[in-house]
């Protein structure tokens, strides 16, 4: 199917490879081509099945605006918009498009969430929790979407909001540590990427999956289904 990439950056350009890998037709758009959103026309996309986005948090919502007066689905990694997220949805509804949204596109991430929802459990068992995430120094969101989706898993399962502290240095992919302190013990979960190519691969399986579909739907709720 044909896809239209939106941002040229570190993350963008190895989605467009990895489609193209995978047998897609692939077109990419940078900022100098599309700015707020402006080249997302109905006729500039009549014959694109999906657009994914990884590009900053300014840019992102004027291509959610975009695509949905294109009526074009749309996957997002980009993060930092969350706040939106009701205003999102009306828009994709009303629109009648599929939107597919993650703040980290990798099956390891996911399955990372799985084991911290059930190790929340030690909240409820005189262990404090604290949240560190290291990143890149060019990074332009603190904390990492991963980092905030991680600390809303642990307070829907154990009712606690936990402390995240953020570290920008070098040139660190993502790595994300949840860790439970008792009197008697400590608990250390990490997840450590070692490329872009997790992101980029769940982003483009996640296209696959949304092709012709509607609705608002986030990736930790059907990345079993990929
Ligand atoms: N969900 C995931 O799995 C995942 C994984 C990795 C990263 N991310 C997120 O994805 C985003 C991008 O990360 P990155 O590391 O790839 O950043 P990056 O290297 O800075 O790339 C962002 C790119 O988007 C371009 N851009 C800005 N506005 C645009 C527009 N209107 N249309 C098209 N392109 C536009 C930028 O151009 P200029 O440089 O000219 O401004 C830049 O090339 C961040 O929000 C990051 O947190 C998510």
């Amino acid at each position: 199917m044909k896809i239209l990439v939106l941002g040229r950056g570190k993350t963008g350009s190895l989605v467009a490879e990895v489609a193209r890998q995978r047998g897609h037709e692939v077109e990419g758009l940078d900022i100098v081509d599309n700015p707020n959103g402006s080249a997302l026309t109905a006729v500039r996309l009549a014959d694109t099945a999906v657009v994914i986005d990884f590009t900053t948090p300014d840019a992102v919502l004027g291509n959610i605006e975009g695509c949905a007066r294109a009526r074009k689905n749309l996957v997002v990694g980009t993060t930092g918009w969350y706040g939106e997220i009701p205003r999102v949805q009306k828009l994709v509804h009303d629109a009648g498009i599929g939107l597919l949204y993650a703040a980290n596109f990798s099956v390891g991430v996911n399955l990372f969430f799985e084991i911290a929802k059930t190790a929340s459990a030690a909240l409820r068992h005189d262990y404090s929790g604290q949240i560190f995430e290291r990143h890149h120094i060019h990074k332009k969101d603190a904390p990492s979407g991963t980092a905030v989706a991680l600390r809303q898993i642990v307070q829907n399962a154990s009712g606690k909001e936990l402390e995240i502290t953020s570290f920008r240095e070098g040139d660190v992919v993502g790595l994300h540590e949840l860790v439970f302190d008792s009197a008697a013990d400590k608990i250390y979960l990490c997840h450590d990427a070692k490329s872009r190519r997790g992101f980029a691969e769940g982003a483009v399986r996640a296209a696959e999956w949304l092709a012709g579909k509607k609705g608002f739907f986030d990736f930790k709720d059907v990345w079993r289904e990929l």
